[in-house]
C-alpha cells in the first residue's frame, strides 16, 4: 500500500474505521476566508466551526485536502527544488475533532496509525513540543512510551500553530522521523535542524485559541484537534526514498517531462525538474479551481508560480512550450482523487499554453539582458533595482524569478531601487489617468483601484463567499461607515457576485456580518476590475474592515446564466437558418428574458423563428457539457470563436463553447463558440427549454428577438395552453378541432354578414314597415318623384350605392337616405338624378338635411352630396326638411 494513492485511502479509511466523517478537499481559493489568499492546511473549511459559528452535524471528520503554500504567511515557494521536502502544492491528510476528543486520543489516533497501520520503526520515532505543554509530554511518554529525550519542547512558534494572522490557533505536537546518519541534518532544536536527516510529516494541534485580532486572542468553546500530515512526506518514508520527488506520483511526472525533453535528469539539473513538476501541480489544481493567470493578486502569484516553472524548462532546453504536455500524467495520477482536474483539464492546458507561448517570447531576451546586466557581477553582489524593475515591467519577470535565477551565483537584487522604480512608475500611471476625459466622473473608482487592486472574481465557481469590506462610498465619496437606510457602494477584497458587462445583468442578493445586513440590488464594474455592490444598509452599521459573508440571489443568477446560455445558442441557430452575415447588434441577459438584436434587413419569418427555435433546443437536449477555456485574442478568433465588435478585450479571453453541431458543416463540432466573461450553465440541458416570444424591427436592419427559458418559457407554453383550452371550450370542441371550427365560423360569418347586408339593402329600398327602414314609399314632391328613408344597419360608406339604386328605382327624381350609427349620430345621403340637377343640387339639399341633423355643411356633387350631424333621432324631421326645401 505504499503508492500515494493507496496511502491517501489507507489514512481515509483508518479514520472511517475510527468514527470519523470523509469530508471532501474544499477549494484551493478559500470561500470562508477573505485573509487567506489559498486554502493552506485542512482545518482552513473548518475554522468556523471551529470558533462555534457554523454547525456540522458530525464531530469528527478526515480529509484530504488540496493545500498551496505560495504566497501569506506560509509560503515554500522559494525553497521548492532547493530541499528535499518543500512543495507549493500538497496534500495535507488530516483528522479533526470539533469539541470532541482531545490531546490523549489524538495522540493514541496518530501513534497507532503510523506504528500499527503503517508500520514505522518506533524507535526512529520523535516529537516536539510547545515548551510549556507537559499534559502533551505526559500523553507521549504514556503512549508512546517515549523517554524525555525523544520529546522536545521547544518555545518557539514552530509548536504554536497558526493558519493565519488572525483565525483559530493553538500549542502543537510534531512528529518526526529519523531517516539515518548518511543524511545531514540534527534533530528539531539543534543548529542543524533545516536540513533533511529529521522529517517531520505529521502535525498535531491542540486547537485551543482563536486570534481575533493581532492583539487579541481568546479561547476557543470546546477545546478541539486538527491534525496534518504531508502526503507526500509520509510517502517519502513508507517507500524508502530521500525526498518527496522521488516517490511514485513525482517520479512519473518527471519521466514524463523528461520524455519530452528528450533528456533525462542528471544531478545537475535535477533541481529544476523538480520545480517543474512541483509548479504543474499547483499551477493546474489553481487553474481547475478558477484561479487565472493575471498581473494581481492570486492571479499574480499563479502566473508567478508558471513563470518560474518556464524558466527552468528553458533551462533544460526545451524548444518550445513544455508545460501543458505534461498535464495529461498529472490527470493520470490524481484524477481520480480529484475529478475537478479532469474537469479543468481542456481550461488547464490552454492556459498554460498560452502563458508559457506568450512568455517565451520574452524570456530568452529577458535572460540576455540580465545576463549583460551581471556579467561583470559575482557572488556576494546586487543588481541594481533599475534593471530588475525593467525585466518585471518589459520582460513579465516576477521579481522571484528574477532572484530565481541570480541565487545560483549567489548575487542578491536590490529591493529598494526595485520599489523605487515600480512607485516612480505608479505615479506616472496616475499623471496620465488624471488627464483623460473620463477621470472627473470615475476617479474615485481608479483611486479605490491603485488603493486596493483589483477584485477577485470568485463568481464563476460559487455564489458564497466570505470577504472584507475594504471601502465604502456615498454620492462619489469614500466614507468612514454607513447606516441602516444608507444607499451606498461596497468594495470587498473579493466577490461572488457578477458585474454588469456583456449585456449580463449585475447580481443582487445580500452581504451581512456582525450586526448589519446591507440587500444588494445592483453589482457593477468599476476602475478597471473593482466590482462595486451596490445596495442600502438593510440594518446595523458597516464599516471598511468588517468581514462579510456575500450570498448572490441564487434563483435569479440561475436565470440569468440560462438566459446568457441560450442567447448563445439562439445567436448560433440564427446564422445556420439566415445564414452568417448575421451579427449581434447588442443583447441584454435579465433574469425574467433574454433580448438579442441582429443585423438583418428582412423580417424574420415565422418559419425561420421556428427553425431557430427548434435548433437552439436541440442543443438543450443534448444536454452537453459546457465549457470554458482561456486563450488569447487572436488564437480564439483562429479557431472561429465569434468576437463582439466593439467589445475591449484584454490579453487573454475566455473562451465559452457548448453543444455539438447536427447539421451540414456544423455537424460534429462544437456548436457554439464565443469570447464571453459572463456565466453560463454547467451543462446545456440546465437551460431546460428555450421559448422565443416576439420578433420586431428596432432600426434599420435590426431586428431584435425576446426569449424566455426554463419555468418562464414552460410558464408561457402554459399560459398559451391554457388560452387555446378555454377557446375550445368556448367553442365546444376539442383543442385539436379548434382551428377547423374557427375557420367555418369566419367562413359562416362572412357568407352571414353578406346575407345581412343584401336583406338592409333590400329592406331600405323596398319600404314596408319592417324593422331596420322608417320611411314612406316613393312619393311626388313638388311634380318629381322622391324618396326618403331612415335607415338603420348601413354603414355609412353603404349609404351612396344604396342611394344610387334608389335613384335607378325612381327613374327620375330625389332621393334622401338618413343612416344611424353609433353613438346615434347621423350620415345623410341625397341624390338627384342627372335630368332634374338643373333644378335641384344634392349639396344645397344634404346642408339643409344636415342643419336638421344638428349639424352643419356637407359636400358633393350636384347629383350626389353626403354630410352628417349629432343627432339621427332627427331623421324624419331632415326628410321633411328636404321636402320642404324641393316645395320650396
Ligand atoms: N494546521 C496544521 C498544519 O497545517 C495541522 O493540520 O500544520
Amino acid at each position: 500500500m505504499s503508492g500515494v494513492n493507496e496511502i491517501r485511502s489507507a489514512f481515509l479509511d483508518y479514520f472511517k474505521k475510527n468514527g470519523h466523517e470523509i469530508v471532501a478537499s474544499s477549494p484551493l481559493v478559500p470561500r470562508n476566508d477573505p485573509t487567506l489568499m489559498f486554502t493552506n492546511a485542512g482545518m482552513v473549511q473548518f475554522k468556523n466551526v471551529f470558533t462555534g459559528l457554523e454547525k456540522r452535524p458530525y464531530s469528527r471528520a478526515a480529509t484530504a485536502q488540496k493545500s498551496v503554500r505560495a504566497g501569506g504567511k506560509h509560503n515554500d515557494l522559494d525553497n521548492v527544488g532547493y530541499t528535499a521536502r518543500h512543495l507549493t502544492f500538497f496534500e495535507m491528510l488530516g483528522n479533526f475533532s470539533f469539541g470532541d476528543y482531545f490531546k490523549e486520543r489524538a495522540i493514541e489516533l496518530a501513534w497507532n496509525l503510523i506504528t500499527k497501520e503503517f508500520g514505522l520503526p518506533k524507535d526512529k520515532l520523535l516529537v516536539t513540543v510547545y515548551h510549556t505543554d507537559d499534559e502533551a509530554a505526559g500523553y507521549w511518554k504514556k503512549i508512546a512510551g517515549f523517554s524525555d529525550d525523544r520529546i522536545i519542547r521547544i518555545a518557539t512558534s514552530d509548536n504554536f500553530w497558526a493558519m493565519g494572522d488572525t483565525g483559530p490557533c493553538g500549542p502543537c505536537s510534531e512528529i518526526f522521523i529519523d531517516r539515518g546518519e548518511h543524511i545531514w541534518g540534527g534533530p528539531p532544536g539543534t543548529p542543524e535542524e533545516d536540513g533533511d536527516r529529521f522529517l517531520e510529516f505529521w502535525n498535531l494541534v491542540f486547537m485551543q485559541y482563536e486570534q481575533v485580532t493581532k492583539e487579541e486572542r481568546i479561547d476557543l468553546p470546546r477545546p478541539s484537534i486538527d491534525t496534518g500530515m504531508g502526503l507526500e512526506r509520509m510517502a517519502s518514508i513508507l517507500q524508502g526514498v530521500e525526498s518527496v520527488f522521488e516517490t511514485d506520483l513525482f517520479r512519473h511526472l518527471i519521466e514524463v517531462a523528461s520524455s519530452a525533453l528528450g533528456r533525462g535528469p542528471d544531478a545537475d539539473n535535477v533541481g529544476s525538474y523538480r520545480v517543474i513538476a512541483d509548479h504543474l501541480r499547483s499551477a493546474s489544481f489553481l487553474v481547475a479551481d478558477g484561479v487565472l493567470p493575471s498581473n494581481e493578486g492570486r492571479g499574480y502569484v499563479l502566473r508567478r508560480i508558471m513563470r518560474r516553472a518556464m524558466r527552468h524548462g528553458q533551462l533544460l532546453g526545451a524548444s518550445e512550450p513544455l508545460m501543458w504536455k505534461l498535464v495529461p500524467a498529472l490527470v493520470r495520477e490524481m484524477g481520480q482523487a480529484y475529478p475537478e482536474l479532469v474537469r479543468g483539464e481542456p481550461l488547464i492546458t490552454e492556459t498554460l499554453k498560452l502563458e508559457e507561448t506568450r512568455f517565451r517570447k520574452t524570456l530568452a531576451r529577458g535572460l540576455g539582458l540580465l545576463s549583460e546586466a551581471t556579467d561583470k557581477l559575482g557572488a556576494g553582489d546586487m543588481l541594481d533595482g533599475e534593471t530588475a524593475f525593467k525585466l518585471y515591467d518589459t520582460y513579465g519577470f516576477p521579481l522571484d524569478l528574477t532572484q530565481d535565477a541570480l541565487r545560483q551565483r549567489n548575487i542578491s537584487v536590490n529591493l529598494d531601487g526595485f520599489n523605487d522604480a515600480m512607485q516612480r512608475q505608479k505615479a506616472e500611471a496616475r499623471k496620465s489617468w488624471a488627464g483623460s476625459g473620463e477621470a472627473a466622473t470615475e476617479t474615485v473608482w481608479f483611486g479605490i483601484k491603485e488603493k486596493v487592486g483589483a477584485t477577485d472574481f470568485l463568481g464563476y465557481e460559487t455564489e458564497q463567499a466570505e470577504g472584507m469590506v475594504l471601502t465604502l462610498v456615498k454620492d462619489g465619496k469614500e466614507i468612514a461607515e454607513a447606516k441602516a437606510g444608507d444607499e451606498v457602494a461596497v468594495v470587498v477584497n473579493q466577490t461572488p457576485f457578477y458585474g454588469e458587462s456583456g449585456g449580463q445583468m449585475g447580481d443582487t442578493g445580500n452581504l451581512s456580518g456582525e450586526g448589519f445586513a446591507i440587500d444588494i440590488t445592483d453589482t457593477q464594474k468599476k476602475g478597471d476590475g473593482v466590482f462595486v455592490h451596490l445596495g442600502k444598509v438593510a440594518k446595523g452599521t458597516v464599516k471598511p474592515g468588517a468581514a462579510v459573508e456575500m450570498k448572490v440571489d441564487h434563483a435569479r443568477r440561475s436565470r440569468l446564466r440560462s438566459n446568457h446560455s441560450a442567447t448563445h445558442l439562439i445567436h448560433e441557430a440564427l446564422r445556420e437558418v439566415l445564414g452568417t452575415h448575421v451579427a449581434q447588434k447588442g443583447s441584454l441577459v435579465a433574469p425574467e428574458r433574454l433580448r438579442f438584436d441582429i443585423s438583418h434587413n428582412k423580417p424574420v419569418s415565422a418559419d425561420e423563428l421556428e427553425q431557430v427555435e427548434r435548433m437552439a433546443n436541440e442543443i438543450v437536449v443534448q444536454n452537453s457539457p459546457v465549457t470554458t477555456r482561456l486563450m488569447s485574442v487572436d488564437d480564439a478568433i483562429a479557431e472561429g470563436a465569434m468576437a463582439l465588435f466593439g467589445e475591449k478585450y484584454g490579453d487573454e479571453v475566455r473562451v465559452v463553447s457548448m453543444g455539438m453541431g447536427l447539421h451540414g458543416a456544423r455537424a460534429n463540432r462544437p456548436y457554439s463558440v464565443e469570447l464571453c466573461g459572463g456565466t453560463h450553465v454547467t451543462s446545456t440541458g440546465d437551460i431546460g427549454l428555450i421559448r422565443i416570444v416576439s420578433d420586431g424591427a428596432v432600426a434599420a436592419g435590426v431586428r431584435r428577438i425576446e426569449a424566455l427559458t426554463g419555468e418562464a418559457a414552460r410558464r408561457h407554453l402554459d399560459e398559451q395552453d391554457r388560452r387555446l383550452k378555454a377557446v375550445a371550450a368556448a367553442l365546444k370542441v376539442s383543442p385539436a378541432d379548434v382551428l377547423t371550427r374557427v375557420e367555418t365560423l369566419v367562413d359562416e360569418r362572412r357568407k352571414l354578414e353578406r346575407e345581412l347586408a343584401d336583406a338592409r339593402k333590400k329592406l331600405a329600398l323596398g319600404g314596408g314597415a319592417a324593422a331596420g327602414a322608417s320611411g314612406g314609399a316613393a312619393e311626388t314632391v313638388a311634380g318629381v318623384g322622391f324618396l326618403g328613408r331612415s335607415v338603420s344597419g348601413v354603414s355609412p360608406k353603404d349609404l351612396k350605392p344604396l342611394a344610387d339604386e334608389g335613384k335607378s328605382s325612381l327613374g327620375s327624381g330625389v332621393v334622401v337616405f338618413v343612416g344611424a350609427g353609433e353613438d346615434n349620430k347621423a350620415s345623410v345621403v341625397v341624390a338627384v338624378t342627372d335630368d332634374l340637377t338643373g333644378r335641384y343640387s344634392a349639396v344645397d339639399l344634404v346642408r339643409v338635411a344636415s342643419a336638421a341633423l344638428g349639424g352643419q355643411g356637407g359636400g358633393g356633387r350636384p347629383d350626389m352630396a353626403q354630410a352628417g350631424g349629432p343627432d339621427a333621432s332627427k331623421a324624419d324631421e331632415a326628410i321633411a326638411a328636404v321636402k320642404a326645401a324641393m316645395a320650396g
